[in-house]
C-alpha cells in the first residue's frame, strides 16, 4: 500500500480518533459540562454527536476517501469534476491555522503543568497559589510562548514524518498510553472519599439548567470535540484504504471519543467534589488551578501518589492535545503538499511558522496584549469564536449542503458501500439527516448564536 494511505484500517481509526480526542474531551468538556449544570448539558450533548456532528463526520469520511487527494480535489471530483464547490479546498486551509494558533497555546500550558508535575512542583502549595501561579504563568511575555514552540516543533516534525511514519505510527503510540492512563486515573479518582457527589453531578439530569445558551454550547462541544465542520476528517480520509467501513470506522470513533470525554469527567468531577468547598463551575481554569489542589489536598498524606497522579494526568493532556494539533497542521499542510507542489516537509514547516507568529498573539492576549481586541475580543478568544461558532457550523452546514444536494445520490451509496460490498442499513436515515434535519438545526442554532433569532 503506498505510503500515501494508512497502511491499517486500525491505524485509520487511531489517526482520526487521535484527532477528535484531544483537549475538546479533558479540558473543554469538563469545562463546559462543569458551567452548564452536569448531566443535562451530558444529554444534550450526546443528543448531538448522535444526530448531528456524528452524520456529518461520516459525510466528511466519504468525500475525502472518494477523492484520495486533497480536500479540494476530493469535492471536484466527487461532483463530477465541475468545479465550483472547490472553494471548499480552502476552508482547511484558514481553518487549519485559526484552530492550531489558538489550540498551541492551551497545549502550550499543558507541557508547562507536566514539567511543572514532574519537578514536583505542586507539593504542599494552597488553592489561592495556584491561582496565582496560573495568572502569573499566562500572562508572562516568555514562558508560555516557549512551550508553545515546543509543542509546534513536536507537531512539525510528526507530520513532516509522513502519514505512515509519522502520523500513523504517532497515533499508535499514543493513544493506547492515553487510554491507560485515563482508566489508571478514573480508578483512582472513584475510590476518593465524596466521588459519589461528582458522579450524581455528571450522570443526574437537572433539566432546569438547561438555556437557549445550553444547547448551543452543547452543539459547538460535539463539533469541536468530532473535530467536523472544517474538513480536518475530510483531509485524513483521503489517505484511507478503499476497504476502510466509513459508517462503522466513523461511529467507533464517535464512541471512543465520547467515552474519553465521559471517562475525563469520571476522573474531574469526583476529584473536585472529595475537597470541600471546591465546586465543578470553575471553568477554564479547571484543570490547572482546582486539579493540582485536589491532587495535593486528596492525596497530601500520600506524597508519591499525589506525584504520580498529577505527572500522568498532565501527560495525558499533552499526549491528547499532540494527536489533535498534529491533524490541524496536516489539514493546512495537505494543501500546500498536494495542489502547490510544496515537498511535505517544508509545507508543514511554512504553516508553523506562520501558526508560531498567530499563536504568540493569542499567547500574550492574556498578558500584555490583553487591552488588543478586535469586535470586543482578544486575540485567543476572536480565534476560538471564529473557528468553533463560525467557521464550524458554515462548514458543516456547505458539506451537508453539498453531499446531500448536490452530489449524486448514486457516487454517495457507492462510496459508503465500498460499491455495494457492503450493507449500510443506516443510510436512509444519514441522507435524511444530511439532507433535511443537520442544515436546519445549524442554522436554526447558528442564528440564534449570532442573536438574530430569539429562542
Ligand atoms: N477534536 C479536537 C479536540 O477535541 O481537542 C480539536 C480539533 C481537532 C478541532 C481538529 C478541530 C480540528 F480540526
Amino acid at each position: 500500500m503506498s505510503s500515501n494511505n494508512f497502511a491499517g484500517k486500525i491505524g485509520a481509526i487511531l489517526a482520526t480518533a487521535g484527532s477528535a480526542v484531544g483537549l475538546g474531551n479533558v479540558w473543554r468538556f469538563p469545562t463546559e459540562t462543569g458551567t452548564h449544570g452536569g448531566a443535562a448539558f451530558l444529554l444534550i450533548y450526546i443528543g448531538f454527536m448522535l444526530l448531528l456532528a456524528a452524520p456529518i463526520m461520516i459525510a466528511e469520511l466519504a468525500i475525502g476517501r472518494h477523492g484520495q487527494r486533497d480536500v479540494l480535489y476530493a469535492f471536484k471530483k466527487m461532483n463530477g469534476g465541475r468545479g465550483h464547490w472547490a472553494f471548499m479546498g480552502y476552508l482547511p486551509v484558514v481553518a487549519g491555522i485559526l484552530v492550531l494558533s489558538y489550540y498551541a497555546v492551551v497545549a502550550g500550558w499543558t507541557l508547562e503543568y507536566a514539567f511543572r508535575a514532574l519537578t514536583n512542583d505542586f507539593f504542599n502549595k494552597t488553592q489561592a497559589t495556584f491561582q496565582q501561579d496560573f495568572t502569573t504563568f499566562i500572562a508572562d511575555p516568555l514562558r508560555p510562548l516557549f512551550w508553545i514552540f515546543l509543542i509546534l516543533a513536536l507537531t512539525f516534525g510528526i507530520v513532516a514524518l509522513g502519514i505512515q511514519r509519522g502520523i500513523e505510527r504517532g497515533a499508535k503510540i499514543m493513544m493506547p498510553i492515553l487510554f491507560i492512563f485515563l482508566i489508571v486515573l478514573v480508578v483512582c479518582s472513584l475510590s476518593l472519599p465524596n466521588a459519589s457527589r461528582g458522579i450524581t453531578f455528571l450522570l443526574n439530569p437537572d433539566f432546569s439548567k438547561v438555556t437557549p445558551h445550553t444547547i448551543l454550547s452543547a452543539m459547538g462541544q460535539s463539533f469541536f470535540t468530532l473535530s467536523v465542520g472544517i474538513c480536518c476528517l475530510c483531509t485524513y480520509a483521503c489517505y484511507f484504504r478503499k476497504d476502510v467501513n466509513l459508517f462503522k470506522d466513523g461511529l467507533t470513533v464517535a464512541i471512543i471519543d465520547t467515552a474519553v470525554a465521559i471517562m475525563s469527567g469520571l476522573v474531574i468531577f469526583p476529584a473536585v467534589y472529595s475537597v470541600p468547598g471546591l465546586t465543578a463551575d470553575a471553568g477554564p481554569a479547571l484543570v490547572f488551578i482546582t486539579l493540582p489542589n485536589v491532587f495535593q489536598y486528596v492525596f497530601g498524606n500520600m506524597p508519591v501518589v499525589a506525584y504520580c497522579a498529577s505527572l500522568i494526568f498532565y501527560m495525558l493532556l499533552v499526549m491528547a492535545a499532540l494527536t489533535s494539533s498534529i491533524s490541524m497542521l496536516e489539514m493546512s499542510s495537505a494543501f500546500f503538499h498536494k495542489e502547490k507542489g510544496m515537498s511535505r516537509p517544508m509545507a508543514a514547516l511554512v504553516m508553523s511558522i506562520i501558526c508560531m507568529i498567530l499563536s504568540i498573539a493569542c499567547s500574550l492576549s492574556f498578558g500584555i496584549w490583553n487591552e488588543i481586541t478586535i469586535l470586543g475580543l482578544g486575540f485567543f478568544d476572536l480565534f476560538d469564536t471564529v473557528v468553533a461558532k463560525i467557521l464550524m457550523p458554515i462548514g458543516g452546514f456547505l458539506i451537508c449542503i453539498y453531499l446531500g444536494w448536490s452530489v449524486k445520490g448514486d457516487v454517495v451509496f457507492n462510496e459508503v458501500t465500498n460499491n455495494h460490498t457492503l450493507h449500510q442499513p443506516l443510510y436512509p436515515v444519514f441522507m435524511f439527516v444530511i439532507r433535511y434535519f443537520a442544515p436546519t438545526c445549524i442554522f436554526l442554532i447558528f442564528l440564534s448564536g449570532l442573536g438574530i433569532l430569539k429562542i
